[in-house]
């Protein structure tokens, strides 16, 4: 596949179970408008997401990545979406150092009932992604 350029952008939104998981959720069931080029992999907390897990989603072909932890204050493990922001934060200057943008990785804080805020950040993400362009950290080889 060579005209990456032509087609939709690839967002990945990691999703705490407790809380932006079921906004996507509900925002599926309630049909809110969100684009669907949207791979949604499920966390029991954004806490235990390693910076690897962010750099990984870009290099298998992610163009955005977002990280939907609960409201600050409201995390089950306790600070489990501050350490997220902190390792988010980390990868952000790592992507800047490969050459891509930080804007790429954006760590946002969703209520479980929010569907229409998770279905804003992933058009806002799909918008800044469009104009960027493709990310470009995507492996030269085609090892699956
Ligand atoms: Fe939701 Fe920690 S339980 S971010």
């Amino acid at each position: 596949m060579m005209n990456i350029e032509n087609t939709e952008p690839t967002i990945v939104a990691f999703c705490c179970h407790y809380c932006a998981y079921a906004a996507a959720d509900l925002a599926g069931s309630s049909r809110l408008q969100y684009p669907p080029n949207v791979r949604i992999i499920r966390t029991p907390c954004t806490g235990r997401l390693e910076v690897d897990f962010f750099m990984k989603a870009f290099e298998n072909g992610a163009d955005g990545v977002l990280v939907a932890g609960c409201e600050e204050g409201s995390c089950h493990f306790k600070e489990g979406n501050l350490l997220a922001k902190r390792r988010v934060n980390y990868t952000r200057k790592l992507l800047s150092e490969a050459g891509l943008e930080a804007e790429r990785l954006r760590m946002v804080n969703i209520g479980a009932a929010d569907a229409q805020k998770f279905a804003e950040h992933v058009r806002e993400m799909v918008e800044t992604v469009r104009k960027l362009g493709p990310a470009r950290l995507k492996k030269a080889t085609n090892q699956g």
